[in-house]
């Protein structure tokens, strides 16, 4: 089976999950080429993402967009998706229950994409793959973890808070452009 219909197939999975907490929101799988070099995680979608069921779509997602662009890609050569996919009430920072339920379908999507690097946005991302991490020290190493090289960055939305996390954010993302990475579609 290729790599977009096992996409799909988990994607089901979760939609007859009923177990999974956050079932009042609307489910955001995750969106891009399935055969994708580069993968990024967020945390969970907010209210832009749970009412057009995108991962990204809101001002921390234009951002993300324009830097893909910037180092001459497009949003549809890359995987975008987040670790808890329903979003959490209010904006809340997602639970370690709500991480632990959903993580075990992030990590099912990983290996159905096997990218050749994980960018890991935000400290929420960064932490289910490296528990000891702080982003501001980390953010722009490259980590092996469990096979895959993952890269933490700082989440976009922090980067539209301020000028020197844009400038280290934007640095990042020159980093990951010298990556061996091709695009995919
Ligand atoms: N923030 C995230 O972490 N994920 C999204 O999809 C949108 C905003």
């Amino acid at each position: 089976m290729n790599k977009k219909k096992l996409l799909d197939k988990l994607e089901l999975e979760i939609i007859k999950d009923t177990v999974l907490p956050l079932r009042e929101s609307n489910l955001v799988f995750g969106e891009g080429s399935a055969d994708a070099d580069i993968l990024f995680i967020g945390e969970a979608p907010g209210a832009n993402e749970d009412r057009l069921c995108r991962p990204f779509v809101g001002r921390s997602g234009e951002l993300l967009t324009d830097c893909i662009k910037n180092i001459g890609w497009q949003r549809e050569h890359v995987y975008i998706t987040n670790i808890v996919k329903r979003r959490p009430p209010e904006n809340r920072d997602p639970s370690r229950e709500e991480i632990k339920m959903y993580g075990q379908y992030l990590a099912r999507q990983i290996q159905i994409i096997n990218p050749r690097i994980i960018v890991a946005l935000g400290r929420f991302a960064m932490n289910y793959f490296l528990p000891g991490a702080k982003v501001s020290r980390d953010q722009g190493k490259i980590f092996i973890v469990n096979g895959y090289k993952v890269m933490p960055m700082f989440h976009p939305s922090a980067a539209l808070r301020g000028t020197a996390v844009l400038n280290k954010f934007k640095k990042t993302f020159k980093k990951l452009s010298t990556q061996k990475i091709k695009a995919r579609l």
